[in-house]
């Protein structure tokens, strides 16, 4: 089993979106029984909520339904266990480096590394942004959902 987890801020708008968005592929390509996926949020401000409704109507429109999530805070475990930790933007990723032991620090991506034609590491934080910035958010995941799904193929499966 390959065990993916994104991870952003909140765990309410990006890394349950990429959450959606994957787990949409894994089920397309029928690898439900070889990759397990999650996600979580290094800020505990709400744990244990839905998604923001913004990020579940707009992934909604492109036939995410993530409303089932509920937000986590990352834990000793998820870092042991994942093979892919895959951070939204370079503030997640900073945090991840200073959690996470040396040795395991192969294990740290940031999601866009997957999508090398978007020129773009980050994917923006849209809690605070127009309706626009949730759309931005499902485009940029959705092109690095495809680039992550072929290096897995390729890769470990
Ligand atoms: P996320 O977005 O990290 O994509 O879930 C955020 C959600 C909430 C907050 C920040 C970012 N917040 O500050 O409450």
């Amino acid at each position: 089993m390959v065990k993916v987890l994104f991870v952003c801020l909140g765990n309410i708008c990006r890394s349950p979106t990429a959450e959606g968005v994957f787990r949409k592929h894994i089920q397309i390509n029928c690898l439900e029984d070889k990759i397990e996926i999650d996600s979580v949020g290094t800020g505990s401000w709400h744990v244990g909520n839905p998604p923001d409704t913004r990020s579940q109507e707009f992934a909604a429109q492109r036939g995410y339904d993530i409303s089932n999530q509920r937000s986590r805070l990352i834990n000793n475990l998820d870092v042991i266990e994942s093979d892919y930790l895959l951070a939204m933007d370079t503030d997640n990723i900073l945090t991840l480096q200073k959690l996470i032991p040396e040795e395991m620090q192969n294990k740290l991506f940031r999601f866009l590394e997957f999508a090398p034609h978007l020129n773009q590491l980050d994917v923006p934080d849209p809690y605070y942004s127009s309706p626009d910035g949730f759309d931005l958010v499902l485009d940029l995941i959705e092109d690095a959902s495809e680039g992550l799904l072929m290096h897995i193929k390729n890769n470990d499966l």
